[in-house]
């Protein structure tokens, strides 16, 4: 008997997860709100809904009489999705509305590091309201990150420095936050982190967590870092599943941060279970937790899931029933992730613009092809306002990894952005060089 899973989520990133599952021998089906042409092909079924209209979800699970569901986005499991599931009997890779808090709320998950004293946080408090976030910024020595309390797609967190000038537009952006109730009102201000950045993803069941291989992902829109914050532009692993900027002692900091936060989680009441994603800053004094998810990252997913073979529907099956077993047999290659993004991204992307994709000629180049936000009509595919689609190279080395990605993206044409720094030796070298003078 195939298992039956259900994929919740329409983007690379499940493009992703539904590939990895059906090489398993998995019997999938997707509930997602735009038709991903990728995924529409590859599963069983789907049905085109509501992702956070939990009833509906979770009567389609019910109808396609799957065990376990994998949750993608962040959304349902805010709405509860989690919860309604497994009192359906499904079992769930994601956390409970109440684990989830790890990510919907950043008051939460900096308040859970302090009182378990778990290492890698940063100084910071939380407010409701102006005057009492005016007291803390007049008393800040340093420069500080404005953090709207809840969630906000990766777009609501201004940093003073890069998109804050000063304390006054500090101030201006705390009184915006809570007047507008960006991201459902309250705003954490907390220590501005100088360093690199780097993603570690683990699967959780609970108790015991298995690390997948770090990642860097790349957040500003435009070519050198610059331009807007987006959800990610693309990300690169190492063979050696480290960074090149990144040592194994570094990254067994941030796996015991990661295991203290889900032992931290269980002593509450909250066991989690689903991915949990550490997104890192490696600083002068080793890695300090900028936030956590509740999910695979996209891109990151893309990355790892290349990387997987086999596995990805054992290592579901351990976090579901809360017995991980064994390793994740990632290979032992690097990966170079680009995503397609509609011209204008980041400030007006141009949606309906035909892209045209060569899948044949793509797939010979060795690349990886992963739809995310598209539409497809009479055989076109067209942009939306978010992310079109991801490409991967995998090989022996980031350069090679990054040759592949670049050859498949030569079959990819449209009215279209893309970072084509991303995984270029010079990139990698200026981030080495930037860690370097970190650690002085
Ligand atoms: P987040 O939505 O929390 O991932 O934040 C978005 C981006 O803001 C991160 O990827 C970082 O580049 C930056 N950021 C968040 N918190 C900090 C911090 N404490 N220090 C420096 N940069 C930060
Ligand atoms: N790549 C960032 C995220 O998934 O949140």
């Amino acid at each position: 008997m195939r298992t039956k899973v259900l994929v919740v989520g329409g983007g690379g990133r499940e493009h992703a997860i539904v590939e990895a599952l059906v090489r398993d021998g998995a019997e999938v089906y997707a509930a997602m709100r735009n038709r991903n042409p990728g995924i529409a092909r590859a599963v069983k079924g789907f049905r085109l809904l509501n992702e956070t209209d939990v009833p509906e979800v979770a009567e389609f699970a019910s109808s396609t009489g799957a065990e376990i569901a994998v949750i993608g986005p962040e959304a349902p499991l805010e709405a509860g999705l989690v919860d309604e599931l497994l009192r359906r009997g499904i079992g769930c890779v994601g956390p409970s509305q109440a684990a989830a808090r790890l990510e919907t709320s950043k008051r939460f998950a900096r308040r859970l590091l302090k009182k378990h004293d778990i290492p890698g946080n940063v100084a910071f408090g939380t407010f409701q309201d102006y005057e009492a976030a005016k007291l803390f910024v007049d008393g800040f020595p340093g420069e500080l990150v404005v953090k709207p309390e809840g969630l906000t797609g990766g777009k609501g967190v201004k940093v003073e420095g890069e998109h804050l000038r000063g304390k006054e537009e500090v101030l201006a952006y705390v009184r915006e936050v809570l007047d507008n109730r960006i991201g459902g009102g309250g705003v954490v201000l907390e220590e501005r982190l100088v360093g690199e950045e780097f993603t570690l993803q683990a699967f959780c069941d609970g108790r015991s967590v298995r690390g997948m291989p770090l990642v860097q992902d790349h957040k500003r829109a435009y070519e050198g870092d610059v331009g807007p914050n987006t959800g990610g532009m693309g990300s690169y692993t190492d063979a050696d599943h480290l960074l090149p900027f990144v040592t194994a002692e570094d990254r067994e900091r941030a796996m015991d941060i990661m295991r203290r936060t889900v032992q931290a989680m269980r002593a509450e009441g909250t066991p989690y279970r689903g991915v949990l994603y550490g997104q890192f800053m490696l600083t002068g004094a080793g890695p300090k937790v900028i936030e956590f998810n509740a999910r695979f990252g996209d891109p990151e997913a893309m990355n790892v899931l290349t990387l997987l073979p086999n596995g990805l529907l054992d290592a579901c099956l351990g976090v579901a029933d809360g017995h991980l077993k064994g390793d994740v047999p990632f290979l032992r290659k690097a990966t170079v992730c680009k995503y397609v993004v509609p011209a204008g991204y980041g400030t007006a992307p141009r949606a309906g613009m035909p892209v045209k994709v060569d899948e044949g000629a793509l797939a010979r180049t060795g690349a990886r092809l992963y739809y995310a936000a598209v539409e497809e009509r009479d055989g076109t595919i067209y942009t939306t306002t978010s992310r079109a689609l991801g490409v991967v190279g995998m090989a022996d080395s980031i350069e090679e990894a990054e040759a592949i990605c670049e050859a498949g993206l030569a079959n990819v044409a449209g009215d279209v952005l893309v970072r084509h720094d991303i995984g270029r030796a010079e990139l990698v070298r200026k981030r080495v060089e930037h860690m370097r003078q970190v650690r002085g």
